[in-house]
């Protein structure tokens, strides 16, 4: 079951009761100080106005279906946060874990931040997801990673299904036994992921999407088939077709409207039900959009 919920989340938050979820995981925005928005476009035919040729002659033209984004600047970022970082550890069960991604900017404040609300005993992994997409700068490194923390609520007792881990290439397959390269390694703290792709099937055209393959990787492995997940910044629905998909139920939270439409559209299949807003109409039709990207940030 998937639960949709419009508004303000620490409002929302401080209405669900104490330790009712196995695994929290949020992307909240990275105070880029930009706004953070996504275009989408779609091509139709025009044999008057297009301006480009495509199949079998014909002539197309581009048109600018919306555009959608939310602001992503905060005068005191941590004040935002704690409030909501400190109901996550109240919503948390006792063995639950809750995931929390960044980027290079901000991790160093969250993680005093977080260590403060769940004890630093209770930080297990800094989660480097390393992709390689989009322009790169002449003046210094170009960052292309995204930081997600890993705290347990308990450091002693917590999930983590081993054996349920993806499994990855070796760099150097010729160096271990052909049994070994078939079968292949598990990943270390360092995730290497590609981005949604701009043209694929998974984007949604929301701005910040994740790739579902981070989120499968977190949710198979840090909460067992039938847990109650939590994203109370959901964007797109990441996190929520991950959950649905491997068979474990997921509450999203998120202010936009335009999150609420496209999670509406993404998760139709799962039937979701909604909480402080209207369904949206978006499950029923489906178009082909191509969208323009800048990458995750
Ligand atoms: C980085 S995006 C999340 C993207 C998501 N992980 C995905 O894969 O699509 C952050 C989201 O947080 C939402 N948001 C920001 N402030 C919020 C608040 N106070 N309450 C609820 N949602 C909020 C924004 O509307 C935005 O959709």
């Amino acid at each position: 079951m998937i639960d949709i919920h419009f508004g303000d989340n620490l409002e929302i938050l401080r209405a669900f009761p104490d330790a009712s979820f196995d695994l929290v995981y949020i992307d909240p925005p990275f105070n880029t100080g930009k706004a953070r928005t996504c275009t989408l476009t779609r091509t139709v035919r025009d044999d008057h106005h297009g301006d480009r040729t495509g199949f079998h002659g014909r002539r197309y033209r581009t048109e600018t279906v919306a555009t959608r984004g939310y602001s992503d600047t905060f005068p005191d970022y941590p004040a935002f946060l704690q409030p909501r970082l400190a109901e996550a550890r109240r919503l948390l069960r006792p063995d639950g874990s809750f995931f929390f991604h960044i980027d290079f900017r901000e991790v160093h404040y969250c993680k005093v931040l977080l260590d403060g609300i769940f004890g630093r005993e209770s930080f297990l992994n800094e989660i480097i997801w390393a992709y390689d997409y989009g322009a790169r700068t002449t003046r210094r490194w170009s960052p292309k990673h995204d930081n997600i923390l890993w705290y347990a609520k308990d450091p002693r007792n917590y999930t983590y299904r081993y054996q349920d881990i993806d499994r990855i290439p070796y760099m150097a397959p010729d160096l271990v036994g052909p049994e070994k390269a078939a079968r292949g390694k598990t990943p270390t703290d360092t995730w290497w992921n590609t981005i949604v792709s701009p043209n694929g099937r998974e984007k949604t055209g929301y701005p910040t999407q994740k790739p579902l393959a981070i989120l499968d990787r977190i949710i198979r492995v840090h909460s067992n088939p039938g847990d109650r997940v939590l994203d109370f910044f959901a964007g797109s629905g990441t996190a929520g077709e991950s959950a649905a998909r491997n068979g474990r139920k997921a509450v999203l939270v998120d202010n936009n409207p335009e999150a609420i439409a496209v999670m509406a559209r993404r998760l139709g299949f799962a039937r979701p039900r909604f909480h402080g807003i209207a369904a949206p109409d978006g499950g029923r039709r489906r178009r082909t959009i191509r969208t323009q990207a800048a990458g995750p940030r």
